[in-house]
């Protein structure tokens, strides 16, 4: 076990160059496994603990998988098993893509259901939804999905939610089905666009992603290929947030600022100077931060995924902030340890009303989940003294070396052994 021991109260300056999209990364892997001939080279795949589980399960299945830096070659001609029983599966979310992948190339999968970040419930009856308009039949014995199908034949599915999971999951096993298949009302993130990206270039024929319809017409097989994943949005904003939280100027590098607006508007409503760059942006902050008001919502709206990073920068804003948190019913963890640094904040259902203090001050807190430890980080680089952030096991799961990244920003921080989080 591990935590992060940071002296806070330093300004941060300089470059930080964002790595690739966890959340596309984590669907694009996945994904390969449907190449039935070739290999796939895939580049700007993060490392990060979720990486590595995925690339873990992979192997079991039987896939080859050589890692070169960000570089990922897979080889999943050798796959011998469709049935994912491991812890890495049960521990992990992203682990539910095999279901859609193993089903599309083989018609069949049997895989223990999916953890992750103690969020919310956390469904997968739109998966299930879209399997079966395909033609599977899906049942949950013993924590598993077995999901087989004689074919699968293109249909319409209109999800009753709007869920990234979902959207990617169908769509993956829709890619292989006979006929073309009509998914309405899904989720537009970059990474839904992604990993439609990376099929088509493994030779799917898929239209509109990015939009509220995404049209699938079937092919009979998919190929291995190379490709590079687009930067992490979230990762990014990460960054964006700790800076106008500590002061300074920081430039995040290597992004897409369109995927960044939604973050970029909140963070000059704040009263933060943002510049946009090709394939960069400039974060300036003298500290002077305004209350604001923000909803959660799917892209391009406010993302979820940074709303615990926000909070952390609301917590030393002039006023009262209102979050209202619409996708998950419990991202309000980590406000509790907040509350031990001097933040004044109350929750009530899925809203936090934060009042604005001078400062927060150095305690010993944890991660209670991926981003709320980032938003422990952000609370400790502010804060008066001395943080440790214990049980950063959750934050290895999505970040790639946060502390270095963190430190040629000029920030104090350091990884130290411990026996227990
Ligand atoms: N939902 C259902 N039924 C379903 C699927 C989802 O009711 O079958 C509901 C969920 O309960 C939730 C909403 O729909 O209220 C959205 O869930 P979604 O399916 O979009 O979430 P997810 O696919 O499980 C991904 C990311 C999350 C991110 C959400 C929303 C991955 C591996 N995870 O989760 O990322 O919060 O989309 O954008 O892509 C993170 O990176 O920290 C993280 C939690």
């Amino acid at each position: 076990m591990e935590k992060l021991v940071i002296n806070g109260g330093k300004r941060l300056f300089g470059k930080v160059e964002i790595s690739g999209a966890k959340n596309a990364a984590v669907a694009i892997l996945p994904a390969a496994i449907m190449a039935s001939s070739s290999i796939s080279v895939i580049d700007n795949i993060p490392d990060i603990e979720d990486v590595q589980c995925l690339e873990r399960i992979m192997e079991h299945l039987g896939c080859k998988i050589i890692r070169q830096a960000n570089s990922v070659t897979i080889d999943s001609t050798s796959i011998n098993s469709v049935n994912a029983n491991t812890d890495d599966v049960r521990n992990m979310r992203a682990s539910y893509y095999l279901i859609g992948a193993l089903l599309g190339r083989f018609k069949k999968a049997k895989v223990d259901l999916p953890g992750g970040c103690p969020i919310g419930v956390r469904p997968i009856d739109q998966h299930i939804k879209g399997f079966e308009a395909l033609g599977a039949k899906v049942t949950i014995e013993h924590g598993a999905a077995i999901v087989t199908a004689e074919k699968l034949v293109g249909a319409n599915v209109y999800f009753d939610v709007v869920s990234v999971g979902a959207t990617i999951n169908v769509m993956l096993a829709a890619a292989l089905a006979e006929g073309t298949t009509i998914l309405e009302n899904v989720a537009k993130e970059p990474h839904v666009v992604d990993v439609a990206n990376f099929l088509n270039t493994m030779g799917a024929n898929i239209k509109g992603a990015g939009t509220d319809i995404i049209r699938i017409v079937g092919v009979s097989e998919l190929k291995g290929c190379n490709y590079s994943v687009i930067p992490d949005q979230i990762e990014a904003g990460t960054y964006m947030i700790a800076a106008a939280a500590c002061g300074g100027e920081v430039t995040v590098t290597n992004i897409i600022p369109k995927h960044m607006e939604s973050i970029s508007a909140k963070l000059i409503e704040v009263g933060v100077e943002v510049v946009e760059n090709e394939d960069s942006l400039t974060i300036i902050s003298d500290r002077n931060l305004k209350a604001v008001n923000v909803k959660t919502l799917p892209y391009p709206g406010f993302p979820t995924d940074i709303q615990q990073p926000m909070s952390t920068l609301l917590c030393i804003a002039n006023g009262r902030s209102i979050i209202n948190e619409s996708i998950w019913e419990s991202r309000f963890k980590h406000v509790d340890e907040l509350k031990k640094m001097g933040a004044v904040v109350k929750v009530e259902g899925r809203t936090a009303i934060i009042d604005g203090v001078e400062k927060l001050t150095g305690a010993v807190i944890r991660a209670t989940d991926l981003r709320a430890g980032a938003a422990m980080i952000i609370a400790g680089l502010v804060a008066e003294g001395t943080t440790e952030v214990h049980c950063i096991e959750h934050i290895d799961r999505g970040y790639p070396n946060i502390e270095d990244k963190f430190k040629l920003l000029g920030a104090d921080i350091r990884r130290v052994k411990v026996e227990e989080c």
